[in-house]
């Protein structure tokens, strides 16, 4: 669907590569473009023209932000470099403020580097604990085991709406509900979720949520972090400088801007946060249902297909996302990939960063097909083809 809007699929390539960057319609191009060419100042320091309207272009944005994820106000989206700023910032500016020794997170083995870290980080300077939700059998999280993981030290629930390479999706909501009536504070990295699903923010009840727009038809070095406005008030910048300051003195005292702005310190990503308004109008114009019932139903296809192929094992046949994470069995998965490139199709391979999931699934590589509204069968078809010798994969592997 929408395939003649995207420059990158003019060319000769078959991209099944949307979980780790999506491709950009030629709208979001042509608004970085006539930034760059028509009124290239910058934001909120100009008493001219054309910064009038990188202002009005960047806080349209935020806006059109705000209405996209349904948050309240316009003061809970922060813009930032991407999902994993966005993660960072909350670990340490908000959860690194308050947490004591012995307060326990709750993550899982299959989150992504960027949902690990920070707290690892958190472990070794605070003393709190990080722990991991045991999954079911086909490695998802249950509410169930959420439940049966929280403890009377349990702090915070940080997890991804959907994961990056089992591809399944948390209940969120109900997780949100139980973490709440127990005073616990629930993060969602939302990287592999906000351009593939209807997201809102009020309905979910999150605390903070996390985002990319490179994975959702955005230019790349642009993220959103969203936050409870009660809760954003106490996060302490963790970026100090220029644009987010109301005044300070020679002494060392310093007077911070209201929300959101204190939290975006020096000049931001402006042409990257213009782009990223373009994506979400052109995704509004798809609308958000028709993208994720189109990728369910390819991923139905695409599965139906490779369920045939005797030596194809399927790491997450259950998931509902367009993410289908496999191995060709007793091949190594980047030679695969190597091979599917000589085809110019492009697919990721290896731990896709999610390098504690292999204790969790005993694979310690996989081959991701990540699908997008743009794919079509026969993309699917030309990767079951390349498939389904495995003496050719074998021969031109290398
Ligand atoms: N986080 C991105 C991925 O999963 C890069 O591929």
């Amino acid at each position: 669907m929408n395939c003649d809007d995207f420059p990158m699929l003019k060319k000769d390539i078959i991209y099944l590569d949307n979980g780790a960057t999506t491709l950009k319609p030629q709208c979001v191009i042509d608004k970085i473009k006539d930034y760059y060419e028509n009124y290239s100042a910058n934001t909120h320091r100009g008493d001219y023209d054309i910064s009038f309207k990188v202002d009005q272009e960047y806080e349209n944005t935020r806006e059109l932000v705000r209405k996209f994820i349904h948050a309240k106000y316009k003061e809970e989206i922060v813009f930032t470099s991407g999902a994993t700023q966005s993660l960072n910032m909350i670990a340490f500016g908000f959860f690194g403020k308050f947490l004591e020794p012995g307060d326990e997170i709750l993550i899982t083995q299959s989150e992504h580097a960027s949902n690990v870290l920070p707290w690892f980080v958190l472990q070794k300077k605070l003393g709190v604990i990080v722990r991991y939700i045991p999954l079911d059998s086909n490695h998802y999280v249950t509410i169930e085991n959420v439940r049966d993981a929280i403890t009377p030290h349990t702090k915070v629930i940080s997890l991804a709406g959907i994961t990056n390479v089992l591809g399944d999706e948390r209940p969120m909501e109900e997780i949100c509900k139980l973490a709440h009536e127990r005073n616990i504070f629930v993060v969602m990295d939302a990287a592999q979720s906000v351009g593939h699903r209807k997201i809102d923010v009020e309905e979910l009840d999150v605390d903070f949520l996390a985002f990319s727009g490179h994975k959702m038809c955005g230019p790349t070095g642009v993220g959103v972090l969203y936050g409870k406005k009660k809760l954003l008030e106490e996060m302490e910048p963790q970026n100090f400088g220029g644009g987010m300051n109301e005044s300070f003195d020679n002494a060392d005292e310093i007077y911070l801007k209201d929300l959101p702005t204190r939290l975006e310190a020096g000049t931001p990503n402006i042409a990257g946060v213009i782009g990223l308004g373009e994506a979400i109008k052109y995704l509004d114009s798809i609308g958000m249902e028709r993208i994720a019932e189109y990728e369910k139903n390819l991923r139905k296809y695409a599965i139906n297909k490779l369920i045939d192929i005797p030596y194809i094992d399927i790491l997450n046949l259950e998931s509902d996302s367009g993410i289908i994470s496999f191995n060709v069995d007793g091949v190594f998965s980047q030679d695969v990939a190597y091979y599917l490139n000589k085809y110019n199709l492009c697919v990721r391979a290896g731990n896709h960063c999610a390098k504690i999931l292999k204790e969790e699934v005993g694979v310690s590589n996989s081959l991701r097909v990540s699908l997008y509204f743009y794919n079509t069968e026969s993309d699917i078809d030309a990767l079951v083809e390349l498939l389904r010798n495995k003496e050719k994969i074998m021969e031109e592997m290398i």
